[in-house]
C-alpha cells in the first residue's frame, strides 16, 4: 500500500489541476484539510501551463523530505513555491527559515548558519544557536545559494550528507533535523563549470529540481497575478481595489517583465497610487518600453556596458552589491569591468 502522504500528494496534484482560476492554500485547505495549513495562506496564483508544471513537481516532492533545488530569474516567486512546498509537506508544522545567502557578508554566514560556542571570535560573549539549529523539524530555505563562500558549502555538505554539524568555535558534533531547499537565480551547473560552487555539493542539493518560467512565458497569469496583486494592495491601504482598463491590462500582458513577478507589484503599488477614481489606465503603469532589438551585436555590449555603470554607480562602487543587482556572481562582474575597460570600483 503506498504511504498516506502520497495519496494526499496525489490528491494535492489533482486539485491543482481542477483549480481553474486561483490555487491557494486556503482553497486547498477546505478540499485537503491534511495537507495545507490554512494559516500559512500560501497563494501560488497562476494557470499557466508553464506555472502548472512547477507546482505540479512542488507538490509532488512536498511530500518527501528530499532537498529541492528552485532555478529561476529574480522575482519569478521561488520564496512562494518553498513556502508552497514547506505548507504542504509533513514538516508544515515545523519552522520554514529562509536565508538569503547574497545578502550575508562573508564573515557572518558561517556564524549565521552554524551558531558559535562562547569565545569562538572576540564578540562572541555568549553562544548561539545558528539558524540550521534553529530550523530543527522544518525547512531551511537558502536563496542565492550559488553565493556561499567555499568554506560553508563545506560545511553545508556535511549537513545534506552526515546530518550533522559543529557550532563555530565547538567540539561537540550536533546533529541536524532539517530540509533544505535550495533557491537561485544563476544555473547551478554553469557555476560549477565557472569553480564557484563544489561539485559534490551540485548534486546534494540539485536531488529535485524545479525550473521557475519566467513572468513573460506565463500568458494571462499577468493579469491573474495583477488582480490578486490590486486586493493585497486595497486591503493592506484599506481602500477601494482599482480595476485595470482593457488597455492597461494588454500593456500588462504586452510588457517584457525583466523582473518577474516583484516588478508587477511595484508597478501596480505605483499605479494605485497615482491613478484617479480606481481605476488604472495605461498611462497610469509607467512601464519601462524594451529598446526594440536592432539585431546589431554592439547594439547588446553597449546595453551590457551602460547597465554594469549605472549599476555599479548606484552601488557607489560596492562589487557584492552590484552583482547581486545584476544577478551574476563577483568573477563574472570582475570580468566584464575588465571588459569594457573600467578601472577597478573600490569595494
Ligand atoms: N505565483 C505567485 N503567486 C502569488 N504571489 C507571487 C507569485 N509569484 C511571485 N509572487 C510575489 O512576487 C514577489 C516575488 O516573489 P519571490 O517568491 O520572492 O521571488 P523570487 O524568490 O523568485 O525572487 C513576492 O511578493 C511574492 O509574494
Ligand atoms: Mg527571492
Amino acid at each position: 500500500m503506498r504511504p498516506a502522504l502520497w495519496d494526499v500528494a496525489t490528491d494535492h496534484i489533482g486539485a491543482v489541476r481542477a483549480i481553474e482560476v486561483v490555487m491557494s492554500a486556503t482553497v486547498l485547505a477546505k478540499t485537503l484539510p491534511l495537507i495545507a495549513d490554512p494559516r500559512s495562506a500560501i497563494r501560488v496564483v497562476g494557470t499557466s501551463k508553464a506555472w502548472c508544471a512547477a507546482v505540479e513537481r512542488a507538490a509532488r516532492v512536498a511530500a518527501t523530505d528530499v532537498t529541492t533545488c528552485l532555478q529561476g530569474e529574480s522575482g519569478t516567486g521561488k520564496e512562494v513555491i518553498a513556502r508552497f512546498i514547506h505548507a504542504s509537506s509533513p514538516r508544515r508544522h515545523g519552522p520554514f527559515i529562509a536565508i538569503n545567502c547574497a545578502a550575508l557578508p562573508d564573515e557572518l554566514v558561517e556564524s549565521e548558519l552554524f551558531g558559535f560556542e562562547r569565545g569562538a571570535f572576540t564578540s562572541a560573549q555568549q553562544p548561539k544557536p545558528g539558524q540550521i539549529e534553529l530550523a530543527r523539524g522544518g525547512v531551511l530555505f537558502l536563496d542565492e545559494i550559488t553565493e556561499l563562500t567555499p568554506s560553508a558549502q563545506a560545511k553545508l555538505l556535511r549537513v545534506l550528507q552526515e546530518h550533522e554539524f559543529q557550532r563555530l568555535g565547538g567540539t561537540r558534533v550536533v546533529s541536524s533535523d532539517i530540509r533544505v531547499i535550495a533557491a537561485t537565480n544563476r544555473d547551478l551547473l554553469q557555476a560549477v563549470a565557472q569553480g564557484g560552487f563544489r561539485a559534490d555539493l551540485y548534486y546534494r542539493v540539485n536531488v529535485f529540481d524545479i525550473r521557475i518560467p519566467a513572468l513573460r512565458d506565463r500568458g494571462d497569469d499577468v493579469i491573474l497575478l495583477a488582480e490578486n496583486f490590486l486586493e493585497d494592495i486595497a486591503r493592506a491601504r484599506g481602500g477601494r481595489r482599482c480595476a485595470l482598463t482593457p488597455l492597461a491590462a494588454a500593456g500588462l500582458r504586452a510588457h517584457q517583465w525583466p523582473g518577474n513577478a516583484r516588478e508587477l507589484r511595484n508597478v501596480l503599488e505605483r499605479a494605485t497610487i497615482i491613478c484617479s477614481g480606481a481605476v488604472i489606465q495605461a498611462e497610469d503603469l509607467s512601464l519601462d518600453p524594451a529598446p526594440a532589438f536592432s539585431g546589431n551585436p554592439t547594439e547588446l555590449k553597449s546595453v551590457e556596458r551602460s547597465t554594469i555603470e549605472r549599476v555599479m554607480n548606484d552601488m557607489q562602487g560596492n562589487i557584492s552589491k552590484a552583482a547581486r543587482t545584476l544577478g551574476i556572481s563577483r568573477t563574472q562582474l570582475y570580468t566584464r569591468l575588465r571588459k569594457y575597460g573600467f578601472s577597478q570600483a573600490p569595494v
